[in-house]
């Protein structure tokens, strides 16, 4: 293919504005095939089951097009996730494209997904062209949102694409739009290889596949590579790209994105941004790279059913295949039996992780408090990385306690930023900056990483109505005044839901903890204190009441079968809960407290 055929591109778009239905549209009306016809040819064909893997996983699609101008182009489409816990691969994603359509729901405007994602398109230096989706709708005013595009983001949108990809309104002059205003990748063929990793995932059948970006040079079956950060040399023994199933090719040049197998044995043996070279050949310089992903919140993963646990660790290790930034190992808790202790992006990531193991594998977990990685300095002058609030040493044993903060950057118009202000402030947030972006305020706050895993996200969400974005980078450790605090029941400690905390948000964590478990935890025939401790001290105390439970007794008189299904439904809840001491605590209760903070 010559270059200046091929057009490499992003779909950026706020969540529901449309970006997988305009994706089938385009796949469709280039003749490649849509998402439900490869599912049905997956099926139907043995042959395609071995590409199942890659098809399904591929984060990119090559499209054939034959514009107006009566050429043929290769337009590749590169996919993006939408949330700040995976920024990450956005950026990677917009690092293999020189261009990105953004859709914008013309009934709905600019959102917070689609400020994050644009900017970071713009600071990848692509061509943006505005689609302006959902023209079909009553409620649509293209012009308004067109304006909005061009107040809220700067950028020209005078030409916005007006589409439905419902209705397959305007698809057209979106392809035309990608041939003829987004630039053509630059790169030199006869330069040595230099080529971007931008993703790579494990399939049963052809081991690790790696997608990659050619920026220079060419890359071909049976050439022997150099991974220039993992310092690795592999022997390539395919190559191909995605039409989206996966097609053998002989070479991939300049400004293609596609394939390769190398009979590497691990996802984690690649690292995405590294430089692919060819090792009799080596490029000078790399690619500037990405900072590796790191974990940034951790915690205690158990089976809720002991007998699971063999079942759990092989589950884990699937999923592990698949996702590199996904950690764990072993743990084992006095409450909670054995599990693993799981590091993860963020609080998103763990909800996916956690969601998988329960459908994907039918496992039912306890989770336990995440919780970031602290630094604990002992009086012997030794340091500790705690991942764990239940190892903290005991107080006499610490001298000083540091913890990870960040640098964020919100995004939120000027109505919300009151709201804003005082949820980072709330969060011991330190404010940096404060300038105006068009009519949206760009504000910046130094924070504690520990105060923004938990819910900050969906808080910010919820008193900006949707529209602040937020992005963050690490900054420093700091010394700061945590203690642990941890939760009695009936005087056991539930070590699952210990957690350091700033002393000052000690006592009114506490008490808020200890008042929700109460409404949590069944009465049972005894009276059962709550309380939540830090050190020997009791900050928070709350009692349920004896009671006896007698779940039959709101159906009066007759009905058996609504009887039965009462106690059925009992003993099930029984099977959910754990004995601590003499209480029985509700799996549900777990989940409940846990989320609170
Ligand atoms: P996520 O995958 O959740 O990020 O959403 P998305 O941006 O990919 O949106 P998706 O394509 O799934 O569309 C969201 C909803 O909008 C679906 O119910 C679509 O059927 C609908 N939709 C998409 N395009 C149009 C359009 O042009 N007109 C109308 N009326 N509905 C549309």
């Amino acid at each position: 293919t010559l270059q200046k055929h091929i057009r490499n591109f992003s779909i950026i778009a706020h969540i529901d504005h449309g970006k997988s239905t305009l994706a089938d549209r385009l796949i469709q009306a280039t003749g490649g095939l849509s998402d439900r016809e490869m599912k049905q040819q997956v099926l139907d064909s043995m042959e395609i089951e071995r590409e199942r893997g890659i098809t399904i996983k591929a984060q990119t699609v090559r499209l054939q097009y034959k514009a107006q101008d009566g050429e043929t182009y290769i337009l590749n489409l590169m996919d993006t996730p939408g949330h700040v816990d995976f920024a990450y691969e956005v950026s990677r994603c917009l690092a293999a494209c020189e261009g990105s359509l953004l859709v914008v729901d013309a009934s709905q405007g600019v959102e917070a997904q689609t400020l994050a994602n644009v900017y970071q398109a713009i600071e990848n230096d692509h061509e943006i062209v505005p689609v302006l989706n959902k023209i079909d709708l009553p409620a649509a005013e293209p012009e308004r949102v067109r304006e909005q595009i061009e107040d809220v983001i700067g950028i020209d949108a005078s030409e916005a694409v007006m589409a439905s990809a419902k209705s397959g309104i305007g698809i057209d002059e979106t392809l035309e739009a990608i041939v003829t205003r987004l630039p053509a990748p630059e790169g030199d063929r006869e330069a040595p290889l230099k080529a971007m990793l931008i993703d790579s995932w494990y399939d049963t059948y052809l081991g690790v596949v790696v997608l990659v970006r050619i920026i220079d040079g060419e890359l071909k079956k049976g050439q022997t590579i150099k991974m220039m950060a993992a310092k690795s040399e592999h022997y390539v023994d395919r190559v191909g790209i995605f039409t989206p199933k996966g097609v053998a090719v002989d070479v991939l040049g300049p400004g293609e994105v596609g394939f390769f197998t190398a009979s590497i044995k691990e996802v984690a043996d690649t690292h995405v941004g590294d430089t692919i070279t060819d090792v009799r050949k080596p490029c000078e310089t790399a690619l500037p790279g990405f900072k590796p992903s790191r974990s940034v919140v951790f915690c205690g993963l158990f089976p809720a059913d002991a007998d699971d646990y063999d079942h759990m660790r092989d589950a884990m290790a699937k999923l592990r295949l698949n996702d590199a930034s996904f950690e764990y190992e072993p743990e084992s808790s006095a409450a909670l039996g054995f599990g693993f202790r799981c590091g993860f992006l963020g609080m998103l990531h763990l909800e996916i992780i956690q969601e998988r193991l329960s459908r994907e594998f039918d496992l039912d977990l306890i989770t336990t408090s995440p919780s970031v990685i602290y630094k604990i300095h002992l009086t012997d002058g030794t340091m500790i990385e705690l991942h764990n609030p239940a190892d903290m040493p005991d107080v006499v044993r610490v001298d000083h306690v540091e913890e990870p903060w960040i640098n964020a950057t919100i995004l939120v118009p000027d109505e919300h930023l009151g709201a804003v202000l005082k949820l980072c402030e709330e969060k011991r947030g330190i404010q940096t900056d404060l300038t105006y972006a068009g009519n949206r305020a760009m504000v910046k706050y130094r924070l504690p990483l520990n105060e923004v895993v938990y819910d900050f996200y969906d808080r910010l969400k919820s008193v900006s109505r949707g529209y602040a974005s937020f992005d963050y980078d690490f900054d420093v450790y700091e010394e700061s005044d945590l203690v642990k605090m941890s939760i009695l029941v009936n005087a056991e400690p539930v070590d699952a839901l210990s957690m350091l905390v700033h002393r000052s948000a000690a006592e009114s964590r506490g008490r808020a903890l200890c008042e929700r478990l109460k409404d949590l935890i069944p009465r049972q025939l005894f009276k059962i204190p709550i309380q939540a401790a830090i050190g020997g001290k009791v900050i928070a105390r709350e009692t349920i009441s004896a009671l006896r439970k007698d779940v039959t007794a709101k159906c009066y008189g007759g009905d058996v079968t609504r009887k039965k299904k009462l106690l059925e439904k009992q003993k099930k809840g029984k099977a959910r809960m754990r004995m601590y001491g003499k209480v029985e605590i509700p799996h549900d209760a777990f989940i409940a407290a846990l989320k609170m903070r």
